[in-house]
Parts: C-alpha cells; structure tokens; sequence
C-alpha cells in the first residue's frame, strides 16, 4: 500500500478548487462573503441547504448534517478510499504526490508491479487497436456490432481482439524491453509443450476483455473465443501473482462512482452483460465472472454500496450463486435484492431482445431476495402432501432465519404459513426453534411463549442422539424401521429428544405434520431435526446404522455404571453385549470407509 507524505495532502488541498469541485456535482450560488449554497448532493431535496465555504475548503448540509472537505467529498461522491481520493484529486488539479521512504525490498516489489501493469496495458492497447485496425479483426467487429454493443461502449472498455499470429505480443513485448518471465508471470504468454525454452502467446484469435484492478490497472483477460470449435469460451488469465479470479469484479472501477451515487451496485453473471448494462445507462453494474460469489469480492462490495442487486441469469447455477450470495452477505450489514428475469436469458440477451427500457424496468422493480427465494421454492416443491410441506420447510429456513418483522416481513410470513398449512404462531415457533438451537438467539420480543423452555442438549450423550433422530428424518424408510424397534426410554436419555423420538416415529416422513400448537418445545426440537436433515445431504443407511449403534453402546455402558455403583449381578453378561455392538460398530466403520 502506498504510503504519501503529509505535505502531499497539504499541497493537493490547496490545489484543489472546492467550487469547481463540487459544482460538478451540484449547482453553487453565492450566499455571503465566504459561503456557497446548493442542494445537497448526498440527499434529496428541493430547497437548498448544502454550503460550501471555499477559503476553509469544507461544507455542510443544514439538512443531513453531512460534512467534510476535499478529501471527504470525493470519498463519498465516488465510493473512494482516501488514498484514491487524494489520487483522484492529485490526477485532476495536477499535483504530483510523494511517497514516504519505502524501505529497498518494498520500492522494489512495487516497481516490479509497476512494471507487470505496464506491460498488460500495452498489451490491452495493443488488442485494442488490433480490434479497430486488423482485416482479421472484421468479423470480431462485425459480431460485436451485431451484439448490439457501440463503438463507444467498446472503446471505454478497451475491448480487443487478439490476433491468431503465435507471437505478436511477445515480440512487440520484448522489444519494449520485457522479459520472458515477466510475460509469462501476467499470463500472456505461456511455455510450448513440445518445444522447451520456447514461450508463445497465449491469446489468439479471441475477443480481449481487460479485467481491471479497482485502480483501473489492467490485470488479465477474459478472452472470448471467435471460431465455432474453439475451446473454452472464455479464456482467462491463469491465476498468478496479479490475476486472482476471486478476487476480480469485472468493471468495478467504472461503476464505483455510479454505484455510489445510486447506492446500489448490480451483479450481472459476464463481460457482455457489464458491457449491455453500461450501455443502457446503468453504469452502476459489475460481473462476477461466472457464478460463484467469494468472500474477497463481498468485502469489496461492501466498500462501494450498501445495496447488493443480483441481476444473474435464473439458470440453476444463477439460482446457486443467489443462494451463495445470501450466505455471504448473510453476517454483514448488507441488502440484497434480485432482479427476476425470463429462465434462460442473461441480461445482456433481455436486452438484445427487448430493449434497455426493459431491463431498466426490471431492475427498478427488484425484490428483496427472501421473497424471491420463497417464490422459487414454491414454484418448484409441490406443497400439497406433508412430505412436500416439508421439504419446502427445509429450503426456505435458511432464509427465513434472517427475516426482519414489519410489514414486508410479516405479509411473507402469513403467505408462507398459508402454503405450509401452519397457523403463523406455528411457523414462528418453528423458525425460532431452528434459529436458537443453531446458536443464534433471536432478540427475546420475538418470544411468542412464556414459560420455561428446557435448554437444548449440550453434552455429548444428547449430541448423539440428536444426530441418530436427524438420520432417522433423513431416511425415512430406515428411520421408521428403526424407531420402531427402540425403546426410546431406554436408549435416549434427553427429554426433549425422547419427546421427539416419539413424536417423529410413524411420521419419519413428514415430521412436522401433527404438531401440537401448544408445544413450543417440542415444535422447536423437531423443526431443527428436519433442518439438520435436510443440510445432512446425501446419507447412506450405514450411517444411520452406526449412530443406532452408538446410542446402543451408551446404554450398555449406562447399564454397566450402574450395575457396577449398585453391585448388581450381570455384569458379565453386559460387558459381553458391549463387545457384540463394538464388533458391530467396527463392520459398520469399516462399510463406512470403503464407501468413501
Ligand atoms: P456465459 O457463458 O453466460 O457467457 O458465461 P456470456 O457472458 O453470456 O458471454 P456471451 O454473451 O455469450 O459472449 C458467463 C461468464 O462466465 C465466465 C465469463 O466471465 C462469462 O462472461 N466464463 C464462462 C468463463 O470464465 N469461462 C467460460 O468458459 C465460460
Ligand atoms: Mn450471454
């Protein structure tokens, strides 16, 4: 990180024309000797109350009491952090910056990136070019034309084309002076199989998309295949020293400012999705590349706007990478919303198809993604049979767990109540229940109960049980084989989890019918049985075999203990039902590892 010297900050300050400034984002009129008012450029209104004061180079809005000076203005008007705010500003009211002494090893890491983004943004310029210039290029700019993507467009994004020559990048490299390795560490070159020692170029024949750092430097390509046969579609940058895939957002630094001033950004799946929105006036849009979401490209998110909107084809890897995104911004302070889109179509197609107009129409009429979530699960989980009520159940808890109460939230909760055949205080119950025993208390308003509720099991014994209950739900022929055979009195010593033995026996298939209303303890152990089932994924009847097993072993071991404390005959005879379930437990262990 670079470091600059305070007279830097001091010096870009004064430079910088605070009315110039800020004009640029709302209009200024004189009001006294030292101050300037407009309207305020951080939150809507019709009347005036944003002052600036040009000498002292700070303002103030009497109306959101939001504050600041240069720095400030530019961190908030472009989703900046201070070092790109003092970049920006250096930048546009020329002042050079100076960095602290750097110690040697430091100056000498930077000056190799230095080097590393120099040489891909010759190379961007170089496709660049090669896109508008080359006869080889006309059908790549005949297909981008015909995309429905401008000239425009094209160029701010600095789009190329790569010629099919194996050495144009690396000879025009070379003789700027780089070497094989520093072409090879950006990935633009790569090692021949059959000939050692000789290096080639890595993209040919492709449509070039620079992916950009948040500064705007280019580090790597998505590179989109031209010819019919041409294996893979896009090929990327191999992950390297500069190009971290999880860790790239596709266009960001050209939607920061954008997305700061709408306060949202929207999440589209590719690079001509960026492209197609950018087009259609919504700058504020960034692609993913692909569908999964990382925890790296959340926390940059984060930085930019507090609003995340998915605009991702609704394929079933779209839907997966919702689904991902939800756990993810799941902990943090953010929103997320989703466009619905027509199945199969990306946003880049919606737009070909039908125009901006209408993709602008489904993003301003995004919802909030637990209600589009519910929506999906009821549209594919038929909910007519208890069985299906349950594992629509299943689906929406994850989601439901985070549902703030009001209006929205209450209306969802009626609806999805109705469709499970559950009164709302049931479902509530059945919510709180899942939530609390997976260690997130809810605030205790949402209690609906008085009463003292028995805490969950904790120790080891009851953890075992509790696993054995949930297999029981998971596989619901063997669960029923097998709770019909127990003595639940005898082979599991948790109350609460005795209670729900006896309640899931005979209804291993859809446990959650039949509550009663009244029995809030009970409805909370059995709805986190069927979470715990349904996140249990694909279980074998071995595994359940063996939890039967370890409740067994337990008993025996209880029996032992107490034969033992009372001086009670039969020990022997215990101690040798203990080594019939270990011999058991091993066959089973032994099943268990050659299964995987
Ligand atoms: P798509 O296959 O949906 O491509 O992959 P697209 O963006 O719609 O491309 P066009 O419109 O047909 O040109 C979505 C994104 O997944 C990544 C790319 O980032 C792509 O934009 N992807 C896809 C890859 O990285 N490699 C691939 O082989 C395919
Ligand atoms: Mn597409």
């Amino acid at each position: 990180m670079t470091r600059y010297t305070a007279d830097s900050r001091d010096r870009v300050r004064d430079a910088v024309d605070m009315l110039a400034l800020v004009n640029e984002r709302t209009e200024l009129r004189r009001a006294g000797a030292t101050e300037y008012v407009g309207r305020c450029p951080f939150h809507d209104e019709r009347t005036p109350s944003f002052g600036v004061n040009p000498i002292e180079k700070v303002y103030y809005c009497f109306g959101c009491q939001a504050q600041g000076d240069v720095f400030t203005f530019v961190m908030e008007t472009e989703g900046l952090d201070f070092t790109g705010a003092l970049q920006t500003l250096a930048d546009r009211f020329g002042v050079e910056l100076q960095t602290e002494q750097e110690d040697p090893r430091a100056a000498q890491r930077r000056q190799r990136r230095e080097r590393l983004h120099s040489l891909l943004a010759r190379a961007a310029t170089y496709y660049a070019r090669y896109l508008w210039e080359a006869r080889e290029a006309e059908p790549a700019r005949e297909y981008l034309q015909a995309r429905g993507l401008r000239e425009d467009t094209l160029r701010e994004f600095r789009v190329g084309y790569a010629p099919s020559a194996w050495d144009r990048i690396l000879t025009a490299s070379r003789r700027a002076g780089f070497s094989d390795e520093e072409l090879l560490t950006v990935g633009l070159a790569q090692r021949s199989q059959n000939r050692p020692g000789q290096v080639y170029d890595r993209f040919r024949e492709r449509i070039m998309f620079p992916s950009t750092d948040a500064r705007g430097n280019v580090i790597g390509f998505g590179a989109r295949a031209m010819r019919e046969n041409q294996r893979p579609k896009y090929l990327n940058t191999a992950e390297g020293e500069l190009y971290q895939k999880r860790r790239v957002l596709f266009g960001l630094d050209r939607a920061r400012a954008a997305a700061a001033r709408a306060g949202n950004v929207i999440l589209v799946e590719g690079y001509t999705d960026v492209l197609a929105l950018h087009q259609a006036e919504l700058q504020h849009a960034v692609g993913i590349m692909g569908t999964a979401l990382t925890e790296e490209q959340i926390s940059e998110l984060e930085r930019v706007a507090k609003v995340l909107v998915l605009c991702l084809d609704a394929d079933a890897a779209g839907q997966e990478a919702m689904l991902r995104a939800a756990q993810l911004t799941d902990k943090r302070n953010l929103e997320l919303r989703v466009v619905p889109l027509p199945k199969g179509a990306d946003p880049a197609e919606l737009i070909e198809r039908s125009g901006a107009d209408a993709l602008r129409e489904r993003v301003a009429a995004s919802v909030p993604f637990v209600a589009f979530h519910v929506e999906r699960v009821f549209e594919q989980v038929d909910t007519r049979n208890s069985e299906g009520r349950d594992r629509a159940f299943q689906q929406l808890l994850p989601a439901l767990k985070n549902l703030r109460r009001g209006p929205f939230g209450d209306e969802l909760l009626r609806r999805i109540a109705g469709r499970l055949e559950l009164t709302e205080a049931q479902l509530g119950s059945l919510i709180e229940g899942a939530a609390r025993q997976n260690g997130a208390p809810r605030d205790a308003g949402r209690a609906n109960t008085a009463g003292p509720i028995q805490d969950l099991p904790t120790d080891q014994a009851a953890r075992a049980e509790r696993a054995f209950l949930a297999l029981c739900v998971a596989l619901p022929d063997a669960g029923a084989r097998t709770l019909f055979r127990i003595d639940a009195d005898q082979l599991i010593t948790s109350p609460a989890m005795r209670q729900a033995a006896r309640h899931i026996a005979g209804r291993t298939r859809s446990p959650l019918a039949d509550l009663p209303s009244d029995d809030e303890q009970l409805a909370r152990t059995v709805a986190d049985l069927v979470a715990r089932a349904g996140r249990a994924g694909q279980v074998s009847e071995d595994q359940l075999a063996h939890a039967h097993l370890v409740l067994e072993r337990a008993r025996i071991e209880r029996s032992i203990r107490r034969a033992r404390a009372e001086g009670a005959p039969g020990i022997g005879e215990l101690a040798r039902e203990r080594e019939a379930v270990l011999e058991q437990i091993r066959q089973v262990v032994a099943k268990l590892e050659r299964a995987v």
